[in-house]
């Protein structure tokens, strides 16, 4: 699919979230969200989608490192707004504090919701661990294919000379999306009996932050980096083949269910 922009907001904003309307009700529709029926499924949507989880990290640190860079001595920035906001979203992203009163990323989170459903988290340590000594390029390997293809479709697109480009995947791809997808794996009545409590609470925590604030974040950055009609259409063109990563990474999973 590709980008349709249908109105401004005003002169000034490339994007707005109108824009994203066609992609999310795409994104809604995909069989696969009518297929998680059983703890089986959810395992399998789990063990591909933590790499998913763990790539967004990537995107959002590299915005980061873009807007508020971690140098000595600093040196102040004329965009206060916009560190203020990506920070913001790395304060819940990285450093979420949860009900139980401890505080850990969600991609821990996540892996803790794996371990409580009984799945085994060593390929994705492995996978860390490789990172280390292996760089990331060979350790994507160790990964299931569906989510190699995935990681390698969203590191195409950080670029540190283009954070435009980046914040086009991040708000995009990611969190102008999730909401609605997160939706449609918690409202299957199916989902309501199972015993996945972490699994619940990981989805209805992103519903909530990512649509009240996340999002309206990610769009005014993504609306501040797009400053001429080039970078508006790479931004374009980066939204595109992150949905079109996420439809391909959509399809090869219900194969698997
Ligand atoms: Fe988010």
């Amino acid at each position: 699919m590709s980008f349709v922009i249908h109105q401004k907001k005003t002169s000034e904003e490339a994007f707005s979230f109108e824009d994203f309307k066609n992609y999310q009700s795409t994104l809604n529709r995909h069989p696969l969200f009518g297929k998680l029926l059983s703890l089986k499924d959810i395992k399998i949507f789990m063990t591909h989608h933590v790499y998913c989880v763990w790539d967004f990290m990537s995107l959002l640190k590299s915005l980061q490192n873009f807007l508020t860079p971690c140098k000595i001595p600093w040196i102040p920035s004329n965009d206060a707004v916009s560190q203020r906001l990506i920070n913001e979203i790395v304060l819940d992203e990285e450093t979420d504090q949860l009900p139980d009163g401890t505080t850990s990323s969600h991609f821990n989170l996540y892996l803790r919701a794996m371990k409580e459903i009984g799945l085994d988290t060593s390929q994705v340590k492995t996978f860390l661990d490789s990172i280390d000594s292996n760089g990331l390029y060979h350790s994507l390997k160790i990964a299931p294919e569906i989510s190699r293809i995935f990681m390698e479709k969203t590191f195409s697109l950080i670029k540190p000379d283009a954070p435009h480009v980046v914040a086009a995947a991040f708000c995009v791809g990611r969190e102008s999306i999730i909401p609605s997808i997160f939706s449609r794996i918690l409202n299957q009545k199916e989902l309501s009996n199972l015993d996945v409590p972490l699994f619940k609470y990981y989805l209805s925590r992103h519903l909530e932050v990512d649509e009240e604030k996340h999002g309206p974040m990610a769009l005014t950055l993504l609306n501040s980096l797009c400053t001429d009609e080039t970078k508006i259409l790479e931004a374009k063109s980066a939204a595109d083949i992150a949905i079109n990563a996420r439809i391909d990474f959509l399809d090869a999973l219900e194969k698997l269910l």
